[in-house]
This record gives structure tokens, sequence and C-alpha cells, in this order.
């Protein structure tokens, strides 16, 4: 290997601090956990939250979303288990299954209800929120279903990567932002094995493991924890069968953010406008 200071070693990403999702409720009382967008930690730019739903329990679910605004950034929902049905004000429909992902730009605006299809058992999935540009904030409202089967499938060793945004070795992603370039890897260990992943060293990001246990970079992240990463060019990921994890990363905007409820635009005054234009109708 080529140590000479012309080609520095590629720096490991450590671990700088791990931390529980908060329960709580959304929607019509949507019983879920805010891993990112609590008080906790209320973002890592450019991902402004990570929400996890995970109930077989018909009353923690079945209100659902009804339809709400959502204005300046990005939503990924990725299911597990369950369905849910999309509908928003500007035509597009959709249900999502397990292993489904839907990723919508509301940008300017867009209403939709996000509602189960389902009366029982199990719902389980995450929704990530990531941010726009000021300068994408007031574009064209986007929606796209992209269905289990269109999401490549990685083999390495013991672990299946599901690669739902970047490249690994090649592949891209379905979803691309031009702005934060996002990373969103759905890693499945069904054998213990470690792997190396390169996350572009302008990147901020975090592991988030939602089943059984993995060192993160040498910092064991228990179950229904994330794993702040810090800065360098790749992330080491070691874990015993049964260990799933999401592996999430995006380009900072460094862009300052003010935020209330749906809406996420870089000034008060903007989120004022927003508030009026949904209260006039103009979303
Ligand atoms: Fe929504």
């Amino acid at each position: 290997m080529d140590i000479s200071p012309q080609s520095p070693l590629p720096v490991l990403r450590l671990v700088t601090r791990t931390l529980r999702g908060q329960h709580t409720s959304d929607g019509a009382g949507v019983a879920l956990t805010r891993v990112i967008g609590g008080s906790g930690l209320s973002m890592i730019d450019p991902i402004l939250m990570l929400d996890v739903f995970h109930s077989d329990d018909p009353d923690a679910y079945i209100a659902g979303f009804p339809d709400h605004p959502h204005r300046g950034f990005e939503t990924i929902t990725y299911m597990l288990a369950g369905r849910l049905r999309h509908r928003d004000n500007k035509g597009h429909e959709g249900l999502l299954g397990p292993g489904d992902v839907q990723w919508m730009t509301a940008a300017r605006g867009i209403v939709h209800s996000e509602m189960p299809e389902q009366e029982e058992g199990l719902m389980r999935g995450f929704q990530l929120w990531l941010n726009l540009p000021a300068k994408d904030k007031m574009g064209p409202a986007r929606y796209q279903d992209i269905a289990a089967a269109a999401i490549p499938t990685l083999r390495r060793g013991g672990a299946t990567i599901k690669l739902l945004a970047g490249r690994v070795d090649g592949v891209d992603g379905p979803i691309a932002s031009a702005a934060t370039q996002p990373v969103i890897l759905d890693l499945l260990f069904d054998a213990e094995d470690e792997l190396d992943l390169p996350i572009p060293a302008s990147h901020h990001g975090f592991a988030f493991v939602y089943e059984g246990q993995a060192e993160v970079s040498g910092t064991v992240v228990p179950a229904d924890h994330a794993a702040v990463l810090g800065d360098g060019e790749w992330v080491h990921v070691m874990a015993p069968a049964g260990t799933r994890l999401l592996l999430v990363a995006g380009h900072p905007l460094h862009e300052p953010v003010a935020r209330y409820g749906p809406f996420v635009m870089n000034t008060k005054e903007e989120i004022f406008q927003a508030v009026q234009d949904y209260n006039a109708g103009l979303f």
C-alpha cells in the first residue's frame, strides 16, 4: 500500500455520540419514535428528521396522517411491514407495501395524506426528512413511488445492502437529490460479518440500528440507537447475524434553518409566508 504523504490513508469515521429516539406521536395520533428532529438531536445537516413507526397494535397507527401540508424539503418513506396509502393534492396516489419507498419533494408545497391500508397486523417503517437548499425550496413539488423490486440489492459476505440512495460498487440507488447527494443504505446481516463502506468526506451522517446490535467504527450501538458519525471517508460496520441498520448521510447545506411543524425554510418570515399560503389554499 502506498502511504506516501501525497496519498494519505482514508480516514475512518468514528462515532461522536450515540442516542436513543424519543417516543412521541404525530398525525392523528400515530405512535412513533423520533430519532432525529426532536429535542435530543434537532438535525444532522441536511437530515432534518428520522421517525420510526413500529407497532402491531392498530390503536398505535390506525388514525394515520390525514391531509397535512409540507414545504421546503423532501420526505423519504421506507416501509418494512404493512401498507400505507398516499394521496396528494397534485393528483398522485400510491400504495406503499413492504420494502417500497416513497420519495416526495415537497418544495413549494404539497398537501397529502398517509393512511394505513390495514386494520390489524404489523406496521413498520421509517420516514426521513431531507432538507432542500434555499434555491430549490420554492421549486415544483415532485412525487415518486419506488417499488421494492426496483431497489438495487448487493450481497457482500454475510450482509445484504439495499441501496436506496448513493453509490456502492458502481451501482446507484434510485433516490438522487442534486444538492444533498444522499446516501441511504439498509444493511441486513444474516451471518456475522464486517463491512467497510465509503461515505463522501463532505457528508454528515449517522447509523441507526433497528435490529440486533452493531459495532460502528469500534463503538457498540444497541438496537433503537443512532450513532452520529464524525469526519472521515469510510465507516466500518461489524455485526452478528440478525442485525439490521440504516446508514444515512448527505452533503450539508450550511444554511440557516427555520422550522415550524411541516414547514422548513431559511427565515421566520418565510415560515409566516408558508402558513399564510397554506391557509389561502395556495399549496
Ligand atoms: Fe407527510
